[in-house]
């Protein structure tokens, strides 16, 4: 026994160094799952975008969907989404009468995602969906207007609303609201809440002008409830 026991030590010590390794080669083959579904599922059509502009995709909630219609309903013009992701809130703006109703995405799954959940929903021809970068999109003939972006991109997007949108226009953010605007609705809590801003004629073109902090909107129903 008492010679055994150098041997049953290695054996032993080799199998916990095993253990390790496995342990070692799950975490690599974990992280390099994880790189893969990166780089094949989000990455596509960011390559261009820099980095400090990339925001991932997080679909809106169905009361933040909500939130953002019942700013928009009833309004005349071109509705785009910038980021549209699945398409969601381009699809049920389409429904609820917003005519043309155009998603804007980079990825394209998700802008394939979008195509399909129209095609289900029979809509295929009349929503649209474009691969494009938000950022190139000329935003001239846009009066209604989503976004649902990372709060770091918000200044430069505040930038491009202003030079480019008409007057009348209305934006909407969702989740996070736009640095130095004032809002003239706010809908929703938490997670859910969306911002609404109208662009007016004084100052510069397409400039948003001053409006209560926080109140209701004419023609938008119900605009603090939650
Ligand atoms: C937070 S998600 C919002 C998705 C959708 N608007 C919604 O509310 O469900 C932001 C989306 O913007 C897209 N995106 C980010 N940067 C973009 C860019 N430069 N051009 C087009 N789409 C972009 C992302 O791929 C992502 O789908």
């Amino acid at each position: 026994m008492e010679q055994d026991e150098p041997g049953e030590a290695m054996r032993e010590l080799r199998e916990r160094r095993l253990g390790v390794l496995e342990l070692l080669q799950a975490a690599v083959g974990s992280g390099l799952a994880v790189y893969a579904a990166w780089a094949l599922l989000l990455q596509p059509g960011f390559r261009r975008v820099p980095l400090r502009l990339q925001v991932p995709y997080v679909g809106a909630s169905e009361r933040q969907v909500d939130h953002v219609l019942s700013l928009l309903r009833g309004r005349p013009g071109k509705m785009v989404d910038l980021g549209s992701g699945d398409g969601r809130i381009v699809l049920a703006a389409h429904r609820c009468g917003l005519r043309p109703a155009v998603g804007y995405e980079l990825n394209p799954w998700l802008v394939g995602l979008a195509r399909l959940h129209a095609w289900r929903a029979g809509c295929a021809g009349s929503v649209c969906y474009r691969r494009e970068d938000l950022w190139k999109v000329n935003l001239r003939d846009c009066h209604n207007v989503s976004v649902f972006l990372a709060p770091s991109v918000l200044p430069l997007l505040e930038d491009k609303l202003q030079a480019e949108l008409p007057e009348g226009a209305r934006v909407v953010s969702g989740r996070y609201p736009l640095p130095t605007w004032q809002p003239v609705a706010v809908m929703g809590e938490g997670v859910d809440r969306v911002w609404a801003y109208d662009v007016r004629s004084g100052g510069s073109a397409g400039q948003a002008s001053p409006g209560p902090s926080s109140a209701s909107v004419p023609g938008a129903p119900n605009s603090q409830a939650g």
